[in-house]
């Protein structure tokens, strides 16, 4: 599978946001990665639809709304109104039926719908949803905040997942040229990756070091 990259905007400057994601969407990436956090499900907060709103004519590659709020449902049209096309909810905030009507729905409208799991979170709890997921995300990190050290101890997780979802399987959370390695042979193919993009002197390596992963 090939390895496809999503800068996390977390990392980037806020005070100019905008001139961040027109700069990064010129390297050789797939995918914008917005964390989206409420306060509530997570203990910090980033930034809503207006936001992403306001960075959408910035660039031309897909947006993910990667949602950690408490009531996603609630959320879901606003950010897909703003621009997103690909949306990331996480199993501790949805009833699994909730996801499948969800999914069905958003199928439809052309956007892709992801399921996420916190590190602590046991493999069998997206297993019946995520036959109706485009993508899995697997936190390797507690969600909240960027900059966080990478959890080895989720590796084994992703294994599992992969022996029963042939899908797409992200990885969030502390990210960098070393561990996406391990996180790729325990069978991710997509790198979610905040810090080690934008705080790199030279992004260019450091995205091409992790599509080589
Ligand atoms: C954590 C977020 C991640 C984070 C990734 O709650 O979901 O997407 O921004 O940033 P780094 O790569 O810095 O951990
Ligand atoms: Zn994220």
């Amino acid at each position: 599978m090939n390895i496809k990259i999503a800068p996390s905007i977390l990392s980037a400057d806020f005070s100019k946001l905008g001139q961040e994601v027109k700069d990064i969407s010129r390297y050789k990436i797939d995918f914008l990665h917005i964390d989206i956090m409420d306060g509530h499900f997570v203990p910090n907060i980033t930034i809503g639809p207006a936001v992403v709103k306001a960075i959408r004519p910035y660039s031309e590659l897909p947006f993910e709304a990667h949602l950690m709020v408490s009531e996603p449902l609630k959320y879901i049209d606003s950010f897909i109104q703003a621009g997103a096309n690909i949306v990331t909810l996480h199993i501790e905030t949805i009833k699994e039926k909730d996801f499948i009507t969800a999914a069905k729905r958003l199928r439809q409208q052309g956007i892709k719908i992801a399921i996420s799991l916190n590190p602590e979170t046991e493999p069998g709890a997206i297993k019946n949803v995520s036959k109706f997921s485009d993508m899995v995300l697997v936190m390797t990190v507690q969600p909240g905040f960027g900059g966080q050290k990478f959890m080895a101890e989720v590796l084994p997780k992703i294994s599992q997942i992969r022996s029963f979802y042939p899908g797409d399987i992200a990885v969030d959370g502390g990210i960098d040229g070393d561990n996406s390695k391990l996180a790729v042979k325990a069978g991710a193919n997509i790198l979610a990756c905040g810090t080690y993009i934008f705080k790199a002197k030279d992004k260019q390596s450091a995205i091409e070091e992790l599509r080589n992963a």
